[in-house]
């Protein structure tokens, strides 16, 4: 199976020129300039540009939480991150607490293993650190190919770690040559507003944002900083929202420390004023909440800075009936949001197209760098001559509007009707077969592969 792309403009996070590529099974096999590889399938990439297929790391699959599941499958939530581009995943495990990081692994590939249609690779999230727990660290890193371990400052009582078990994890995850993913809020001071606001009888969704300002991330970031600078295991903060929490990282840097930073697409786009439309607001109930215009502005800046350097999406979705559960009280409504088909068209369209980042800036956040922090470079996030084969094609021009009655996710919503954007992704192509062209799948539940990574990066 060979395929020939022709003349389209090609973006890397370095480069940008027009060329041919060929592919042959699986992997790109020749770059240049007028090919004459003969080829099963030729594209004509002409007037086009062609991007290396993105890597969302920040996303949740049918995945347990407050009562429920997150409504994508793996076999829905990969295909319709295909259809918008992305054509690797990071999902997270979720460790029981007294249970094994083992028995997380086994049940998260029962789901994935089989019926996902695009690949994807694990954080494990350790919730209950202990000296079971840390035999297993080496196991995973070594033996899995999982080399990041997600820990939560929140969520009391079912994901929560203290910083006991935060200091002495990082020491074990360090050993062995891994990274340490945090969701960094105070869960303490967020469970005290919340009840606050509950026993004043506010209950509606602008309560869940008032009750995790934007100090419950600062803190926590910088807490988490100096934890990863003390020990010297490097950190990933997820879904940084805010300027306080960024200012933290900011100080870390000044120390050299390796701290990377991750926001997602709705910080960039979407602000608190969504809280203020009664219960629809719970459309955009997640964690940490929807932040104010001074933050979408640091954020921005801090992709341009280099200090952020991942645009992922924390793809979370759920049907409305889902977000009914919290109905008459914003303590139950489950948290997250539906986004892993929209992130790179959103990004390219509000981004690229109003020349807030350039081209390659575009492929750096939103590919390249999660593949060199989680240890997949360069076989994925890049287009190069040994690299799978991933590669998304995109007509900068087209004017498209998203809607939930168009979108492949699974959920009954989007957190963007109506949105009208400029550019429009054609064809993706994964592991060398075209996944997506014309707006079908091309390819069934099964084709995607779970990809084992490598220790933290030489890369970055
Ligand atoms: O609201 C969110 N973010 N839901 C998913 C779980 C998490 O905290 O990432
Ligand atoms: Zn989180
Ligand atoms: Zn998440």
């Amino acid at each position: 199976m060979s395929v020939l792309i022709k003349n389209g403009r090609i973006i890397t996070a370095t480069d940008d020129y027009v060329a041919d590529i060929f592919i042959e099974d699986e992997v790109v096999v020749a770059i240049g300039k007028n090919l004459s590889h003969q080829a099963d399938t030729v594209i004509d990439a002409s007037g086009k540009l062609v991007v290396p297929g993105g890597v969302d790391p920040h996303v949740h699959l049918e995945m347990p939480f407050m009562g429920t599941f997150s409504s994508d499958t793996y076999e829905t939530g990969t295909r319709a991150a295909l259809y918008g581009g992305t054509t690797t995943v990071i999902d997270f495990i979720l460790q029981k607490q007294g249970n094994s990081l083992q028995a997380a692994f086994d049940e998260w590939s029962g789901r994935a293993n089989g019926n996902a249609v695009g690949d994807y690779s694990f954080h494990m999230a350790v919730t209950d650190f202990n000296e079971n727990t840390k035999q297993e660290i080496k196991t995973m890193i070594e033996k899995e190919g999982i080399t990041s371990f997600k820990t939560f400052m929140a969520y009391k009582g079912a994901l929560m770690i203290n910083d006991t078990q935060m200091i002495g994890l990082m020491e074990e995850v360090k050993k062995h040559g891994g990274l340490i993913n945090v969701h960094a809020t105070n869960g303490d001071i967020i469970d005290y507003l919340v009840l606050k606001h509950k026993n004043e009888g506010k209950l509606s969704p602008l309560y869940h944002y008032l009750s995790q300002p934007e100090v419950t991330e600062a803190e926590a970031s910088e807490r988490f900083v100096e934890m990863s600078g003390y020990t010297g295991c490097p950190g990933y903060i997820v879904h940084l929202t805010c300027e306080g929490a960024l200012n933290a990282v900011r100080n870390a840097l000044y120390k050299n420390q390796k701290v990377f930073v991750e926001t997602c697409i709705q910080y960039l786009l979407l602000d608190a004023s969504l809280y203020e439309k009664n219960f629809e607001g719970a459309k955009w109930v997640m964690s940490p909440p929807l932040r104010e215009k001074k933050d979408q502005a640091t954020l921005w800046a801090g992709i341009n800075q280099g200090i952020v350097q991942v645009v992922a999406t924390d793809h979370c979705p759920f049907m409305w009936e889902q977000k009914l559960m919290g109905k008459d009280d914003f303590s139950k409504i489950p948290n997250g949001h539906p986004a892993i088909e929209n992130r790179m068209e959103l990004l390219f369209s509000e981004g690229v197209m109003k020349n807030k980042i350039t081209l390659n800036k575009f492929v750096e956040v939103s590919s390249t760098n999660a593949a060199k922090i989680f240890g997949m470079f360069p076989k994925k996030g890049t287009i190069a001559v040994g690299s799978d084969a991933d590669i998304t094609i995109i007509d900068a021009n087209e004017k498209h509007s998203l809607s939930s009655s168009t979108h492949h996710m699974n959920v009954d919503y989007s957190g963007y009707e109506g949105w009208e954007l400029t550019g429009k992704i054609k064809t993706v192509l994964l592991r060398g077969k075209i996944a997506i062209d014309n707006n079908q799948c091309h390819v069934n539940k099964g084709y995607g592969q779970f990809i084992k990574r490598n220790k933290v990066s030489q890369y970055i």
